[in-house]
């Protein structure tokens, strides 16, 4: 809401860390939500609003999680690292979104 950098919970690295299967996450930015329907009243759809939607590339924990495992790595540890390697690429992604939102829709930042 606020538009401010945000830090993500561990709560998405534990599931990660901890998953049988190690998941491929694919991290989703966008822009202009709140255009559509503001978060505050009236509640309504407002139309032809700009939207962008920018889906980044897979991210594959099967490294990051090998190498946690093999150097015994506490829960702790384990959850910052694959929190922050996240983190890291949802920043990247929202960078790379605002100049895709902005230079299509030539909207002043
Ligand atoms: C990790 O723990 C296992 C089991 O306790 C032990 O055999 C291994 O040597 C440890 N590895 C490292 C890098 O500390």
């Amino acid at each position: 809401m606020t538009k401010e950098n945000m830090r993500l919970k561990w709560g998405v690295g534990r599931m990660i860390f901890e998953s049988l299967v190690t998941p491929i996450v694919i991290p989703i930015w966008h822009i202009g939500m709140d255009d559509v329907l503001p978060n505050e009243p009236p509640y309504y759809l407002r139309l032809f609003k700009k939207l962008t939607l920018n889906f980044g590339n897979p991210i594959d924990f099967s490294e990051l999680v090998r190498t946690l495992r093999a150097r015994n790595a506490t829960d702790v540890e384990a959850r910052k690292e694959i929190t922050d390697l996240i983190q890291n690429e949802l920043l990247k992604l929202k960078k790379e979104t605002e100049t895709l939102h902005f230079n299509s829709f030539r909207i002043k930042s």
